[in-house]
C-alpha cells in the first residue's frame, strides 16, 4: 500500500445539524449520520461547536462522543466557555479555529503568532486532560513554528485557499500545502488538512505524503442528499401508497 492511500477521514457532521436547525426539529441527527459515517469507514467524526450554536448543540457533542465508537476532534474556538465544555466532553482531539459570528463558515486560520502566551495557557489546560490539540492555521512558515512553540501536537492546514483559487493558482497553492506539511512533520507536528476539499479537489491534498488526515464536511453532507434524493422519494410515494417502510425514528 502506498502512504497516502492510508490517509484518515474525518467526517464533519455539522451541515447535518444546519439542516435540523434550520426546522427547529429532531432530525437528521448528526449522531445517526456519526454511526452511517463509522459503518463507511471514516476513521474520526469531527463537530463545531460554534459560539452563536448555529448548527452542531452542546447535546450534540456529549451524544456523538458517548454513541459512537470513533476518536472525536472537537472543534472550538479558544474561549473560557469551550474550554469548560472540552473538559468536560474529553474529546480525543480539540482543533482550536478562529470564529467570527458574521462569517459563513471558518475563514482563514487561526493567528498563532499573535496570541502565544494565551494559547500555550490554553493548549496545556487542554493537555493536562490527555486531550490532543489540534490547531488550524494556514499553511505559513511562521504559524507552523509558531504552533510548534505553544505545545500543539497536531496542526489542521487550512485548504480553503487551494480549493477556492482559480485553475492558474492551484499548483501554488497546492505547493503551499506541500511545503507547509513537510515543514510541520519536521517539526514532529502531526499534519491534517481540511477545509472546502470536494469530490473534485481532493486527490491531490490526499496525495501529500505527510498528511494523516483529511477533515471534510460540507462536500459529504452536499452529495449524500443529492445521492440519497431518488430513494427518499420513492419511499415517500410507496408509504403514501400503503407500503410499510423501516422506519429510522425521528420522522425519518
Ligand atoms: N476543518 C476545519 C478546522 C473546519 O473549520 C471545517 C469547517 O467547519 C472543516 C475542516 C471542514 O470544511 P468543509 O465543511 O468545507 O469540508
Amino acid at each position: 500500500m502506498t502512504e497516502h492511500q492510508s490517509i484518515e477521514l474525518g467526517v464533519n457532521v455539522d451541515h447535518i445539524a444546519t439542516l435540523r436547525q434550520a426546522r427547529g426539529v429532531s432530525y437528521p441527527d448528526p449522531m445517526q449520520a456519526a454511526e452511517i459515517a463509522r459503518k463507511a469507514g471514516a476513521d474520526g467524526i469531527t463537530v463545531h461547536l460554534r459560539e452563536d450554536r448555529r448548527h452542531i448543540q452542546d447535546f450534540d457533542v456529549f451524544n456523538i462522543r458517548s454513541g459512537v465508537e470513533l476518536p472525536m476532534n472537537f472543534e472550538m474556538a479558544a474561549t473560557a466557555e469551550m474550554l469548560e465544555i472540552a473538559l468536560k466532553v474529553e474529546p480525543y482531539e480539540c482543533c482550536l479555529v478562529p470564529e467570527k459570528r458574521e462569517e459563513l463558515t471558518t475563514e482563514g486560520g487561526l493567528n498563532i503568532v499573535d496570541q502565544q502566551s494565551h494559547l500555550s495557557a490554553y493548549i496545556s489546560s487542554l493537555k493536562q486532560k490527555n486531550i490532543k490539540v489540534s490547531l488550524f492555521i494556514d499553511p505559513d512558515e511562521s504559524q507552523i513554528r509558531a504552533s510548534h512553540d505553544v505545545g500543539a501536537d497536531i496542526v489542521e492546514l487550512h485548504t480553503g485557499t487551494y480549493a477556492e483559487c482559480d485553475e492558474r493558482s492551484r499548483e501554488s497553492e497546492l505547493n503551499r500545502i506541500r511545503q507547509g506539511a513537510e515543514l510541520s512533520a519536521k517539526l514532529g507536528l502531526q499534519v491534517n488538512a481540511g477545509h472546502g476539499l470536494h469530490y473534485q479537489n481532493v486527490a491531490s491534498v490526499a496525495a501529500i505524503p505527510e498528511l494523516k488526515c483529511l477533515n471534510i464536511g460540507h462536500s459529504i453532507v452536499a452529495r449524500a442528499a443529492l445521492t440519497g434524493f431518488y430513494e427518499a422519494v420513492f419511499a415517500m410515494k410507496q408509504l403514501m401508497n400503503g407500503a410499510r417502510l423501516e422506519s429510522e425514528g425521528n420522522g425519518l
